[in-house]
């Protein structure tokens, strides 16, 4: 392949190189995926001050996230399966996002334990909890995120139950595949994966298998969430969580000013501005369309950050001039993840870093911190 430069050239790779369920799974919306493309939409139609003549040497991405150094304002979001789209995906997307100095978020349905991952990681990575309705099991979890010495618990509020993806339907989406004629032709195409995936003992739900008795099907995550995922949590039940949870606390999938009203009284140290990637309620506003909003509401109170259609470093830019306080790529970084693994995953980082840099510079600012509303064409 010719030279990568973008994001979209990774998701090109990535198409050839992971098996179609897995693909398909991070490659899709709910229904009729008309939030999942407003998401980008709604980025390309801000458009941008151009501003000259400014002097835009030694310029810094580095900020804060929660209090913790980051070397641009972006986290790894949690990825469902991420160990799917690589042989030990998480450990190596762990480790990319580590040596670049951004936070890197395990998803409770990853295929790498937490143990595992802390294992292979130096520093403290943070850990995003789904509520069970077995409390004792997420207590557990929390528990276990403790000793792997994570230091922030992403908490998802918007996934009681799963956003219906068609694809993963037709597809008969798996952890590992099942040996259908289907998947065996698809596996054929996919020599690589297949390898990684022979040389590897992570194949299942790491969190999950060897931890919990009495499920039938710990290999399909709808199966998994429909049985298991506690469609009563409520914000009582953040109390809840913060009785086992001392350190830092992170509400994901708020997309409503009333709900950021609520999260920000709750006492979080941050929410994401989130509508799960245009997966959970298609038709929901576009994530960028609500967060000026948001952050109207709440921004003097709580650290407001946003995930949802993140492709590039100017759709970084937008979001910390709306006022964002940190973002999170999924698919950007999965796409590097299953073209190439951990130098893929670098490099979807070093192309959303220079677009950043650049665009900052272009605009005529030098430090991210600086960057807000002045950026942006009304
Ligand atoms: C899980 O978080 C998913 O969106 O599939």
């Amino acid at each position: 392949m010719s030279v990568i430069t973008t994001i979209e050239d990774l998701q090109k790779k990535a198409k050839c190189r992971v098996p179609k369920m897995f693909y398909d799974y991070v490659d899709t919306g709910s229904w009729t995926q008309g939030t999942y493309h407003d998401n980008e939409a709604a980025f390309e139609r801000q458009k941008l001050r151009q501003r000259v003549a400014v002097n835009i040497d030694n310029r810094s991405l580095k900020t804060k996230m929660i209090g913790e150094d980051v070397s641009m304002p972006v986290a790894l979001a949690p990825v469902g399966m991420t160990g799917m789209q690589h042989a030990d995906g998480e450990i190596l997307s762990a480790q990319a996002a580590e040596e670049f100095g951004v936070p890197f978020t395990l998803t409770t349905m990853s295929i790498c334990s937490i143990e595992d991952v802390a294992k292979h990681t130096k520093k403290p990575f943070w850990f995003q909890l789904y509520v069970m309705r077995d409390r004792g099991f997420s207590e557990s979890l929390m528990q276990r995120a403790d000793d792997a010495n994570c230091s922030a618990l992403v908490l998802t509020l918007d996934l009681q139950v799963l956003g219906q993806r068609h694809k993963d339907i037709k597809n008969g989406l798996s952890a590992p595949p099942k040996p259908t004629p289907a998947a065996i032709l698809n596996l054929a195409t996919k020599p690589h994966w297949c390898l990684g995936m022979l040389k590897t003992k992570r194949r299942e739900f790491g969190n999950i298998v060897g931890h919990v008795s009495g499920v039938d099907d710990m290999s399909s995550l709808s199966d998994w969430t429909a049985s298991q995922f506690d469609p009563t949590l409520d914000w009582s039940s953040i109390e809840w969580v913060k009785k086992y949870w001392k350190k830092k606390l992170i509400l994901k999938g708020i997309n409503d000013v009333e709900d950021a009203k609520i999260a920000a009284k709750i006492g979080a140290d941050a929410i994401i501005v989130s509508n799960h990637g245009g997966r959970q309620l298609d038709g929901a506003l576009a994530s960028y369309d609500i967060l000026e909003d948001i952050v109207n509401a709440v921004g003097d109170k709580i650290e407001v950050h946003m995930d949802s259609g993140i492709r590039s470093g100017q759709d970084v830019f937008k979001a910390m001039a709306k006022g964002a306080k940190g973002t999170y790529i999924g698919r950007s970084y999965i796409y590097g993840l299953g073209a190439m693994g951990k130098p893929g995953v670098t490099k979807s980082l070093e192309i959303i870093h220079r677009e950043l840099d650049l665009t900052m510079g272009l605009c005529g600012e030098s430090n991210i911190e600086n960057v807000g509303s002045h950026n942006l064409v009304r």
